[in-house]
């Protein structure tokens, strides 16, 4: 597959396939580079379906590097709440308030790499998409198409491996059409070469694919790294006052989430005795997959760091989408509730 040949006839093959199954997603729609940065910003470590709504609203909101260099930082993470990762949003309107001083969005790799937040990935995806220049991206998608590819049994998740498959996305790279053909290979990875049980029958590039020839795709990609999930129970408080909810804030200068509201547990409230359980959801940050139980409890003497918020205003506040989870936990128990009280009448 590395004759001259082969890589053209793997290009038109997957160019061809993008262009009939791509899926029609609105950053497709544009070749804004601002609007393209969000959307690739928004992609990292988030799929394609939590993005969506995100995007379009986001967009209305800040259209442009000067609409998000000027606005409130906390309605920027307000807007970004529960898209998680947030040193994304605090990252993104830094960059905006740089390039909204130099006038424009820059239009080569090294510069747009240089803003906060933009890592050789973003920097690739937005030069080829927006700009159509020849970078290849790298992520997680690409990693695995390109090992079962070339069955390659190198590291993915160490830093030699990284360059490794850097070169290989690179030589393979269509020069001519950079920005689909890095968006093809991805969606490729996103929809076909799926980590478990592939859709190699629908796979444009199938023939070429040296795992499926011996039939080892599920041994690539090879990640020596990769993290087992950790399992952790933690206990939140719902106490409630006269239509008001006690939350704290996080300080304005934490690195996580920084004046997001939360619920307090028992770190907030050392002294505090628990009530009936509401209810339970989970919840994943990173490695760790959290159960938390919802408690509520009686408003305590002293309240510490927190602080009372009136409930009907809570939409307006950057509340964590663990608070939203167990909002929505007690806004269940009080409909059932209200639902047995109609049935008993
Ligand atoms: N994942 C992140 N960015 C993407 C894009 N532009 N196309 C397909 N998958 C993606």
């Amino acid at each position: 597959m590395n004759s001259d040949r082969s890589v053209e006839e793997l290009r038109s093959a997957l160019l061809g396939w993008y262009a009939k199954n791509r899926r029609d997603l609105p950053w497709r729609r544009t070749r804004d580079p601002y609007a393209i940065w969000i959307s690739e910003t928004m992609l990292q470590q988030t799929r394609v379906a939590a993005v969506l709504p995100y995007y379009e609203r986001f967009l209305t909101r800040f259209p442009d590097l000067e609409s998000l260099a000027s606005a409130p930082g906390e309605e920027v993470l307000a807007r970004w709440a529960g898209l998680g990762y947030y040193y994304r949003a605090r990252n993104l309107q830094k960059a905006a308030q740089s390039m909204a001083e130099a006038g424009r969005f820059p239009g080569d790799y090294e510069t747009i790499r240089t803003l906060p937040g933009v890592g050789d990935y973003t920097a690739a995806a937005v030069a080829s998409i927006a700009f159509g220049l020849p970078h290849a991206v790298l992520d997680g998608n690409v990693f695995r198409v390109l090992s079962r590819l070339r069955a390659d049994p190198t590291d993915i998740s160490s830093a030699k491996g990284r360059k490794h498959f850097s070169a290989i996305a690179d030589s393979l790279l269509d020069r001519e059409q950079p920005g689909p053909f890095n968006q093809a290979l991805m969606e490729l990875g996103a929809t076909v070469c799926l980590s478990k049980n592939p859709h190699c029958l629908l796979c444009p590039i199938a023939q070429h694919c040296a795992a499926k020839r011996l039939g080892e795709q599920s041994r690539f990609p090879v990640n020596r790294k990769k993290q087992v999930s950790v399992k952790e129970e933690r206990t939140l408080f719902w106490i409630e006052r006269e239509n008001q909810v006690l939350a704290w804030q996080r300080p304005l200068t934490e690195r996580l989430m920084p004046g997001f509201w939360e619920l307090p547990e028992m770190e907030q409230l050392p002294g505090i005795k628990p009530g009936r359980v509401l209810g339970a959801f989970r919840h994943g940050i990173t490695i760790h997959d959290y159960t938390f139980s919802v408690v509520q409890c009686k408003p305590p003497v002293a309240i510490g760091c927190c602080e009372w918020l009136p409930l009907s205003g809570l939409g307006a506040r950057p509340i964590s989408t663990i608070f939203n989870k167990a909002l929505k936990v007690v806004h269940k128990l009080a409909r059932s509730a209200a639902a047995a009280g109609l049935q008993s009448r």
